[in-house]
C-alpha cells in the first residue's frame, strides 16, 4: 500500500542561488519584516493588520511549523550571507487528491536576483520527486507580472481567473489560478522552455477517466494543449 503523502519531513535543499531549510524561531524577525513591508503586503494581498506584537506572533508561528504534516514552510537563505531573505511554502496538502498550494515571498532587498525562480524550482522538485505530490496550485494577482513570469518560467499553467478576487486601494484586482501537474513536471523539471515538444501525442480521452498515478499523462482532453503551452513558453523565454 502506498504510504499517505506528508510534508512532515523538513528538508534542506541547495539550489544554484539559494538554500532552503526549515524555518526556526530565529527567522521571526525576517518574517515580521516581510509582513510589515507595504509592497510585499500589496503583492500578496495581505489585509491583516500588523502591530508591535508582530514579532511575537512570528516567533510563535515559525516555532510551531516543525510538526506540520500538511504544510512545508521553508526559509529562503542567501548562501553568501547565510541570512533569511524570505519564505516559500507548500500548504493545505490534500493527501487524498495529491494536491497542495504554493506561496512565496522575498523581502524587497532580495527581489530580482533569481532567488524566487530558484526557490520555486527547488521546492517543486522536492514535492513532486520526493514527496510524490500530483498537483501544485497557486493564485497570482493581476498587478504582479514579476511573480507571474517566475511561475510560467518554472512550468505553472494558467487555468482561469477569479475576477475581482482582491479589493485593494479602493479598486478590484483579478487573481489568476495556475497549477503544475506531476507529469508535466516530469517532462520539464521546472524548465518548460527547454523541454522537447513531443513529436506525437496519444489520442485524447475524457480527462476524468485518466488513470491516477505517476505515469506520463497518457490521455488528454485537448491533445494540442501542451504543444501550445510549449510553443508559448519558448516564444516568451
Ligand atoms: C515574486 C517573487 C517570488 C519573484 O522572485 P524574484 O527572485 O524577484 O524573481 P526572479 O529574479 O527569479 O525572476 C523574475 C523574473 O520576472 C521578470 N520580471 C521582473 N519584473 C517584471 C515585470 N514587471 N513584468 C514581467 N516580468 C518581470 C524578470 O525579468 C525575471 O524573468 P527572467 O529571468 O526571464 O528575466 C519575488 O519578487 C517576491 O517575493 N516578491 C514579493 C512578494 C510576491 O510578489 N510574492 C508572490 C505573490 S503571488
Amino acid at each position: 500500500m502506498t504510504p499517505p503523502l506528508s510534508f512532515a519531513a523538513k528538508p534542506t535543499l541547495t539550489g544554484q542561488r539559494v538554500i532552503l531549510r526549515a524555518v526556526t524561531v530565529d527567522d521571526a524577525t525576517g518574517l515580521a519584516g516581510l509582513i510589515r513591508d507595504p509592497e510585499v503586503r500589496r503583492l500578496t494581498g495581505t489585509h491583516l493588520a500588523v502591530g508591535p506584537a508582530a514579532i511575537d506572533g512570528a516567533r510563535e508561528w515559525y516555532g510551531s511549523r516543525d510538526g506540520q504534516h500538511d504544510r512545508l514552510d521553508l526559509a529562503i537563505v542567501d548562501p553568501s550571507t547565510d541570512r533569511y531573505v524570505g519564505e516559500v511554502v507548500l500548504k493545505g496538502l490534500d493527501a487524498d487528491n495529491g494536491s497542495c498550494e504554493f506561496r512565496i515571498a522575498l523581502g524587497p532587498a532580495a527581489v530580482g536576483r533569481g532567488y524566487g525562480t530558484d526557490a520555486t524550482r527547488l521546492i517543486l522538485a522536492h514535492a513532486f520527486e520526493t514527496v510524490g505530490v500530483h498537483r501544485i496550485g497557486l493564485e497570482v494577482y493581476a498587478f504582479n507580472p514579476r511573480a507571474r513570469r517566475v511561475y510560467e518560467k518554472v512550468g505553472f499553467v494558467r487555468e482561469g481567473t477569479r475576477r475581482d478576487a482582491l479589493r485593494w486601494d479602493g479598486g478590484w484586482v483579478d487573481a489568476d489560478i495556475m497549477a503544475v501537474l506531476a507529469d508535466e513536471w516530469a517532462g520539464h523539471r521546472g524548465r518548460p522552455a527547454l523541454a522537447p515538444v513531443p513529436a506525437t501525442w496519444p489520442p485524447g480521452h475524457l480527462g476524468y477517466l485518466r488513470p491516477a498515478g505517476p505515469a506520463a499523462r497518457p490521455t488528454d482532453p485537448d491533445p494540442g494543449r501542451l504543444r501550445r503551452q510549449h510553443s508559448r513558453a519558448s516564444h516568451s523565454a
